[in-house]
């Protein structure tokens, strides 16, 4: 018994002295510092550095697929300076959306929604970023109807409005964040208010918000969505000292391009 406790105490000395978070660590894009982002490879990459969930940027092409991609053209990422809407999926396929990244990625192409879905480990999330307005949702409902994932393994988010308005009814079960910035108007030069998004995601029934880093989180302003029934996520954080402030603030989800650094510089795990 004594040598039982002996062995025993340190260790929960050890484990108390790690922060007591529950919070989940969201690859940005995937893995994105590692991979080329929105890539399979830089999900796979999520996986194999711990990372609880993935996201991912979501547009339609010219013939009605989705394409997993940030920007609304492919000229950063496939070298060609065309809309992502202008341009068939057989049109997509061609182009290289890895050596972009690194040599090493030469030859990746952009990959389905369904063969990522396939690659998320049980238990691992989804987060579904809506670049697009409404016309998405018909097509994804379809694939997320096939999709060998649970609900609750999925996440949909977006800066749109009207698409969370149309898509938590079609998804009732998925969760939904409304994603919003902090930057100071053009016009008005004023921050944006939280209670615009707070009243927003109520009106609309979605589950939380998901926030640039910039808003002023605390325990109080968590605290303050929690009062309201809204979660929150929060992101780009690639800083550990901001992660911490958001783990200590009780944030449900940080989203990083560097889910293992994150994890062992901010979460000690
Ligand atoms: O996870 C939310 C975040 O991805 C929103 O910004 O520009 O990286 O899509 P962006
Ligand atoms: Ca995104």
């Amino acid at each position: 018994m004594t040598l039982t406790l002996n062995r025993l105490l340190p260790l929960l000395a050890a484990s108390l002295a790690l922060p007591l978070s529950a919070t989940e660590i969201v690859g940005h894009r995937g893995a994105s510092h590692d991979a080329p982002e929105n890539s399979l490879s830089a999900m796979k990459e999520a996986w194999k550095q711990g990372a609880d969930g993935a996201e991912l940027d979501l547009w339609l092409s010219k013939d009605g697929r989705l394409v997993v991609m940030h920007d609304g053209t492919t000229k950063r990422i496939g070298g060609v300076d065309k809309k992502i809407v202008d341009q068939t999926w057989e049109e997509l396929q061609k182009l290289d959306v890895g050596s972009w990244k690194d040599p090493k990625f030469t030859g990746e192409r952009i990959p389905t929604l369904e063969s990522i879905f396939d690659a998320t480990p049980a238990g691992k999330k989804m987060v579904l970023e809506i670049k697009c307005g409404p016309e998405i949702l018909p097509e994804l409902a379809k694939v997320i109807k096939t999709s060998p994932l649970y609900p609750k393994q999925l996440v949909i988010i977006s800066f749109n409005y009207e698409v969370m308005k149309q898509s938590k009814p079609l998804f009732p079960e998925v969760e939904h964040y409304l994603l919003a910035g902090y930057k100071k108007d053009k016009e008005t030069g004023k921050l944006p208010e939280l209670s615009e998004f707070v009243e927003k995601a109520k009106a609309a029934k979605l589950d939380g918000l998901d926030l640039n880093h910039g808003w002023p989180i605390d325990a109080a302003f968590v605290k303050g969505l929690k009062d309201q029934g809204l979660k929150l996520i929060t992101w780009t954080v690639d800083d550990p000292e901001i992660a911490k402030r958001h783990v200590k603030a009780g944030v449900d989800a940080i989203t990083t391009d560097r889910p293992a650094y994150l994890r062992e510089n901010a979460l000690g795990k």
